[in-house]
């Protein structure tokens, strides 16, 4: 086997699909999820981390499912440190061509005074779970959760046990965003020079983003020996996130000269996938996000627009290109034919089928009649809502009138069709969305509280398209829907009904006490 520190070639393991789908609100689909295990395969990732088999039904499935259409990639599940999950993760992962275990447990004081297992009892049940996931398959992940804050000496001690019960590659996880660059890159030195058979093995680093380094404390790691960087797209993940892998992939790429490192990634796939779980988690990318926000190639002040004109180079350390930008983006029009509207989405990085085609041209010529110009992000807009509606909605909005302005009260006339039967009632409330939102509520009553509604206009000018994001909570399971339309209180409606559909989803998929965001991290064998 190569060993850790003399390998060039970073493996990129991607963990969208478990630790970012943890994110409160983030639930994809069966299907969604399989969409983007696809593209991840597609792009080149090494590994990826398909979900946590034992925390649902749902899970279970998608990560079989995953297992069994994957061309290149590893499929991996996650399993706490027991028998039953190691064995579920198992049944799931064993489909794939190379089917990964990792399994993993709360290795820092806090953690080990939560199972309330002393040192000795958590080594000897980290070696009994390894043992037994190493007879399972030959691909075996271990995890110290919380390794940061662990006990410098009960680490090498645990890593050890590990490596000598037959795991293959070691994480290292800085499970609450706690380190600091320096510290990421002493802890696998440390572990590198102490660990007997630590060579034999590929060190991984797990960063979560709580004090926004979670990128530098990655490529520190590397930089000390590490060779598995774990990461998510758009940096989705518990709490402020993870390491995102657009930004460990192209700071490699761009930066070969101080980190000669490679990734198998195709950077021209990273703004579709971006864009694509943007979409499907209903977390929309912020603006100046490095490498895939809507500003990251915009440039505005005279002096940098000027200094683009003569040479790019003066502003920008990557091309568009380089991670499936097109150069320049021409608006679409209510002429443009169906080629052209095909050619378009190519060009983004959406390639469809005829009958995917046709839905989303008819789509798009409703907007054009109603918008002058319909630009990429448009047409981004459009497709999240033609996606939305391909899974089987069991609430539509049919129709919406508001009456709002100056003279109180407002109102909301509003017909939904739920379960295809067409319901209709009129609400008034303090303002249109609020009347709105309470026709929803009388005729599909809820006790899932809105926690979040944010607004805000696709591109510009008056015609603008709003998008709308709405994030509801029921018994702590969080969902959010989000739609688009040049009318913001139809855009809400819909928003608030897409979430709706999503909540429903999640209650009939698993009971609150199967749920992947209520599991436990702590069960003993
Ligand atoms: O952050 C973390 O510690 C994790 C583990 C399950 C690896 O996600
Ligand atoms: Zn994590």
């Amino acid at each position: 086997m190569t060993t850790t520190s003399k390998q060039d070639r970073v493996l990129i393991f991607d963990t969208t699909l478990r630790d970012g789908e943890q994110s409160p609100g983030a639930t994809m689909s069966h299907n969604e999820k399989l969409e983007i295990a696809a593209m991840l395969d597609e792009m080149g990732v090494d590994i990826i981390e398909a979900g946590f088999p034992i925390a649902s039904e749902g899970d279970f499935e998608a990560v079989s499912d995953i297992a069994k259409a994957s061309k290149n990639s590893v499929i991996c599940g996650l399993a706490r440190a027991n028998f039953k999950d190691i064995d579920r993760c198992w049944e799931a992962v064993k489909h794939a061509a190379q089917p990964r275990i990792h399994t993993f447990i709360g290795t820092s004081p806090l953690h080990r005074d939560i199972t309330a297992l002393s040192m000795d009892a958590m080594a000897d049940q980290i070696h009994e779970t390894v043992s037994h996931a190493r007879n399972l398959t030959d691909n075996v992940q271990w995890s110290p959760m919380d390794a940061i804050r662990t006990e410098h000496d009960y680490l090498c001690r645990v890593v050890e046990i590990a490596i000598k019960a037959g795991a293959t590659t070691i994480n290292i996880p800085d499970t609450v965003g706690y380190t600091i660059p320096r510290e990421s890159a002493d802890i696998i030195r440390m572990l590198l020079e102490r660990v007997p058979g630590a060579d034999e093995v590929i060190f991984a680093t797990h960063c979560h983003n709580d004090l926004g380094m979670a990128t530098a404390n990655a490529l520190a790691a590397v930089e000390a020996g590490a060779r598995q960087i774990e990461c998510t797209i758009n940096g989705l993940g518990e709490r402020a996130g993870n390491t995102a892998l657009e930004e460990v992939v192209m700071a490699l790429k761009v930066r070969h000269d101080v980190m000669p490192y490679d990734t198998g990634i195709d950077t021209t796939k990273i703004m579709g996938i971006s864009r694509r779980v943007s979409q499907v988690s209903g977390f929309p990318v912020q603006f100046n996000k490095a490498i895939v926000g809507k500003n990251a190639f915009a440039h505005e002040s005279g002096i940098h627009q000027d200094g683009m004109l003569k040479n790019k180079e003066t502003f920008e350390i990557m091309r568009p290109q380089d991670v499936g930008l097109a150069g320049t983006s021409l608006p679409l029009g209510k002429h443009s034919g169906r080629a052209a509207l095909r050619a378009k989405l190519e060009d983004m990085g959406y390639p469809m089928a005829d009958n995917q085609l046709k839905d989303v041209f008819v789509r798009f010529k409703d907007l054009a009649d109603r918008k002058k110009e319909v630009f990429d992000d448009d047409l981004i807009a459009l497709l999240r809502d033609a996606g939305a509606a391909d899974q089987n909605e069991r609430i539509k909005v049919k129709f919406l009138r508001v009456i709002c302005g100056t003279e109180a009260p407002q109102s909301a006339d509003l017909t939904l069709e739920v379960d295809g039967v067409d319901k209709q009632v009129t609400c008034q409330g303090d303002g249109p969305v609020d009347a709105t939102f309470k026709a929803i509520k009388s005729i599909f009553p809820t006790t899932a509280r809105l926690q979040l509604y944010q607004v805000h206009a696709v591109t510009e000018g008056t015609d603008a398209q709003a998008t709308v994001s709405v994030r509801l909570e029921e018994d702590g399971k969080i969902v959010t829907g989000q739609s688009s339309d040049t009318d913001t209180v139809v855009a809400s409606a819909k928003a608030y009904v897409n979430a709706m559909n999503r909540l429903l989803v999640r209650r009939e998929k698993s009971a609150p006490d199967s749920d992947v965001k209520t599991v436990k991290y702590t069960d003993a064998v």
